[in-house]
């Protein structure tokens, strides 16, 4: 089976007048289809830079990435914006919900993009709310929500019309310790349910237990793959080996 992401040799560096910061050192990873992939690293490691890299946010110094055969790393900035609206969906640590929008506003904004009308639009943000728990939520604006829902909603705006990717950048950054199980079995269950790949960065030890694949990653560098044993990591692995 091909790799939906290959990401080759990925280098970034930032330049703050005469300093040079290597973000990401020498970066290679494939990711499969449907594969919940788990970047563990500390603070300053490079993980969200290699998520905004391949989230197409940023471009890298060196080094190619494909999603499916679309070269990321070579898109202009309106090609990769139309890619990301179309088949990527992004939750973030600090929730990023417009705070003069209610729940519902704020899940179905995005899916202007997807040349969707109102209705259809109402109808997969009210779905989404649903899936994420908020049934009755979708006219309260951010404020008058808890931080687990405000997540909730932020999970339902990127998991709504159902995205190839999700990923997510320390999502249980500002929960406590239940809610970020709460909301871990949410994205998991909803990302396993659509058949979709989920790509996500914590330096939390605890959310390493939700993926099959952990990445741990420090100063830019990818120090270890771990892949749990499923018969399809299996079957992969001996495709791998045999060419
Ligand atoms: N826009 C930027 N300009 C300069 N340095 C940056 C920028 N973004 C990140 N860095 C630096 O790159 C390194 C990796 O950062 P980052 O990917 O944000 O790490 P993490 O998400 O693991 O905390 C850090 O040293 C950080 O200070
Ligand atoms: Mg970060």
């Amino acid at each position: 089976m091909e790799p939906l992401i290959r990401v080759k040799n990925v280098r970034k560096i930032y330049r703050m007048g005469d300093e040079k910061v290597v973000a990401l050192s020498n970066v290679s990873l494939d990711i499969y289809k449907g594969e919940i992939v788990c970047f563990l690293g500390t603070s300053g490691s490079g993980k969200s830079t290699f998520l905004n890299m391949v989230a197409g946010l940023e471009k890298p110094t060196r080094g190619e990435i494909y999603i499916g055969k679309i070269p990321i790393h070579k898109l202009n900035e309106e090609k990769i914006t139309l890619f990301r609206q179309k088949n990527i969906g992004f939750i973030f640590q600090a929730y990023h919900l417009l705070p003069m929008l209610t729940a519902a506003e704020n899940v179905s904004l995005p899916l202007i993009f997807r040349g969707m009308d109102k209705k259809k639009r109402n109808k997969i943000a009210e779905e989404a709310l649903e899936a994420v728990g908020l049934i009755g939520y979708g006219n309260r604006r951010p404020t008058q929500m808890s931080g687990g829902q405000q997540q909730r909603v932020g999970i339902a705006r990127a998991l709504a019309g159902t995205p190839k990717i999700i990923f997510a950048d320390e999502p249980t950054g500002n929960l406590d310790t239940n809610t970020t199980k709460e909301v871990m079995n949410l994205i998991v269950n909803q990302v396993r349910k659509h058949k979709q790949t989920l790509i996500l960065v914590t330096h939390d030890r605890s959310i390493a237990n939700y993926a099959d694949k952990v990445v741990t990653i420090q100063d830019g560098n990818i120090l270890s793959v771990t892949v749990k044993n499923s018969i399809d990591e299996e079957e992969k692995g001996e495709k791998r080996n045999e060419q």
